[in-house]
């Protein structure tokens, strides 16, 4: 069977445990505890997989000199600061990985679970669900003492949502607003297994993540220590 297969078939009894969407912002959304343990274990193991290339897990250098403490690996396109491109050209001039499908459907339920709020204006951004067509998936890693300062993803010629997985380490995610870097935001604990999705009005939120908070990987979840983020997006290019 392949991978693709496997992951929707955990997928088909999605955990009914967890507390529903909490609205943080209109359009943004918080889901605790939305991917059960065996789904953020298989996750981490394709995880593996990616980081054996061809573009090998890296962090970033910013146009100023400055390296990005997290390091990432990317699916469907590559992100360098601040374009995509088809090949890593920043790294090794590789091919990038393919998007694959499994995510890409994973990408829909999350868009519609996140915006089943009930809120009226969450209810078109539901409806966009099953068209949400994911392209490009930054997939970060935050090893000890790695944080993300406060940024905009605006490198994408869409404003279909972001969608946000989070696997190992809680953070602290700091999601702003669309007009400066400071406040008002609100600080949201992102855990393991948590899905975030921002779209419609807080699409170009400013957000990042001030801390990651070391040992706090729960038992199952096929981290030792790290965090992994998975951010989902509509690139717009072709
Ligand atoms: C990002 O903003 O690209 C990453 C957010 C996160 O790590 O949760
Ligand atoms: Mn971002």
């Amino acid at each position: 069977m392949s991978d693709d297969a496997l992951f929707p078939l955990a997928l088909v009894q999605p955990d009914t445990n967890h507390e529903g969407p909490r609205v943080i912002a209109p359009g943004a959304v918080h889901v605790p505890g939305w991917l059960n343990l065996e789904q953020q274990r298989w996750i981490v193991q394709r995880f593996g997989e990616w980081t054996q290339g061809p573009v090998p897990l890296r962090a970033a250098t910013l146009p100023g000199g400055h390296q990005m403490s997290v390091r990432t690996v990317c699916l469907g396109w590559h992100w360098q600061p601040y374009r995509y491109t088809r090949e890593a050209t920043d790294v090794n001039g590789r091919p990038v990985l393919e998007f694959p499908e499994w995510m890409l459907r994973l990408g829909r339920k999350a868009v519609s679970a996140a915006y089943s709020t009930g809120a009226e204006s969450h209810q078109a951004l539901a409806e966009l669900a099953v068209h949400y067509t994911p392209d490009a998936a930054l997939v970060n890693f935050y090893d000890r003492g790695a944080a993300m300062g406060m940024h905009q993803d605006k490198d994408e010629r869409s404003d279909a949502p972001v969608v946000s997985l989070s696997i190992g380490e809680t953070c602290l995610f700091r999601f702003g607003n669309t007009q400066t870097r400071t406040k008002p935001y609100t600080d949201v604990e992102l855990r393991s297994g948590d899905l975030f999705v921002f779209g419609g009005p807080s699409r170009f939120a400013y957000h990042g993540i001030p801390k990651v908070l070391p040992g706090t990987c729960p038992d199952g979840c096929g981290l030792s220590h790290g965090r992994i983020n998975i951010t989902m997006r509509v690139t717009g290019l072709s």
